[in-house]
């Protein structure tokens, strides 16, 4: 029936809720940086030296994800910027890489590359071995008096995508040069990043370490509140929804992109609706959405084995009453590599492969003793009717193999 897209487009047409809807968005840049005073001091004190031409301490910022690093190391590279002086015997170059966006750091050579491009440079976007790119690098770096400071956002990516080497090579790098310098800044919001890697790596990227804590839910309040000014109508939010959105965010480790992303969700779904409010309501209704879309995400893109494992799960919980027991998933799991022509992976790799499961909390997962200390592990989807299927179609399409 026709009137229903009526109601759809009529909705959108009036606009009822939003005002300028990107001002919630992850990217936008917001005037105030609340509740990180300290951090931004404490950063920009350390690098300041680099204004005078000298080198700082390298620099390490974490935190969990949500809790400002990107932001505050932005705005410090603005104010830095902005006071390079003109007539200055050295130059200075800030540069801000992203090592979670793929294509950029996927292998050694890559990063480099566009390590490269960012200070002006060009490369071929194959071809050349390692060690000429490492070459053609540091000649870049070498090819002036200057001072570099490279931020490597999201650092943890390189030694999950490529290896510790890459991080040794980088900072032993001033060592290999002589007329330029070089600083570096990571951030991670993988708390055990810095214990798992090379002790020398360790403490030559840490000289410095400053932590963002979490926010609690009163300052997610004020964040949004600040951050939502411009974006609604009037009163058009329901009373108690950036309280509430704050509280949900503050649950999940005080993120603040998830307060911003439930809030501006939320406002979506009430669009959506033909709503005149945002509701309490759409707040758990937005919660559940994001929820849905990590996990989906996750399922999206895990290898082929680990798609192949949990794709034996569903499948067998569709086929039999819950539970089902490693075993049996392994059962599964070997036909379906044998049907498909894929190697087959350990026993052992396969437990570890659904205790991550577990931990991702796609499923769930419960040892029971069976005597003589033998034990078994028991296993139950924990995720929705609706979310399996669209697990089971994400998994049909990517693997496009015979299932
Ligand atoms: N103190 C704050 N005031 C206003 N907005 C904030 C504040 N802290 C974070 N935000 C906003 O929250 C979102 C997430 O912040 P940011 O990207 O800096 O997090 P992060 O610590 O870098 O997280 P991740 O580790 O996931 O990269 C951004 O949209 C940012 O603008
Ligand atoms: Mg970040």
């Amino acid at each position: 029936m026709i009137p229903k897209i009526d109601r759809i487009f009529n909705s959108f047409d009036e606009n009822n809720i939003f005002r300028d809807k990107s001002i919630l968005q992850t990217n936008y840049q917001p005037k105030d940086i609340l509740y990180r005073n300290q951090q931004i001091e404490q950063i920009a004190s350390i690098l300041a030296p680099v204004l005078r031409g000298e080198k700082t301490s390298n620099l390490f910022l974490y935190g969990k994800t949500g809790t400002g690093k990107t932001l505050s190391i932005q705005y410090i590279k603005d104010e830095l910027l902005k006071r390079v002086k003109k007539d200055a015997n050295f130059k200075l170059k800030i540069k801000y890489l992203n090592c979670k966006l793929k294509k950029i750091s996927d292998t050694e050579y890559r990063i480099l590359a566009e390590i490269i491009r960012k200070l002006g440079g060009s490369v071929p976007t194959t071809g050349l071995p390692t060690q000429a790119i490492y070459n053609q690098f540091i000649k870049i770096i070498d090819s002036e008096k200057q001072l570099i400071v490279l931020i490597l956002d999201e650092i943890d990516q390189t030694v999950k995508k490529i290896s510790n080497d890459f991080l040794y090579n980088l900072t032993r790098l001033n060592s290999e040069l002589s007329k330029s310098q070089i600083c570096l800044v990571g951030i991670s919001n993988d708390l055990t990043f810095l214990d798992e890697i090379d002790p020398r790596v360790r403490s030559s990227l840490s000289e410095e370490e400053i932590v963002f804590p979490p926010y609690n839910a009163l300052q997610l309040q004020e964040i949004l509140n600040k951050r939502s000014q411009d974006v609604f109508k009037e009163s058009v939010l329901q009373e108690g929804v950036i309280a509430k959105c704050a509280a949900f965010a503050a649950r999940e480790h005080g993120d603040a992109r998830r307060a911003l992303d439930l809030l501006r969700i939320a406002g979506e779904l009430a669009e959506r609706d033909g709503s005149k409010k945002v509701l309490l309501k759409y707040i758990d209704d937005a919660n559940s959405k994001i929820e849905q879309d990590k996990i989906l995400d996750i399922v999206k893109s895990e290898p082929k084995q680990f798609q192949f494992v949990l794709y034996s799960i569903i499948r067998l919980i569709e086929k039999q009453e819950n539970p089902i027991f490693t075993g049996e998933v392994y059962n599964f799991y070997q036909d379906l590599c044998d049907k498909n022509k894929l190697e087959v992976l350990t026993q052992r790799r396969i437990s570890d492969i659904i205790q991550e499961f577990d931990m991702l909390g796609i499923i769930n997962v419960r040892v029971i003793s069976k005597g003589r200390g033998g034990r078994m592990r028991e296993i139950r989807l924990a995720i929705s009717r609706d979310l399996i299927r669209k697990s089971k179609e994400i998994i049909k399409n990517s693997l496009n193999y015979n299932i």
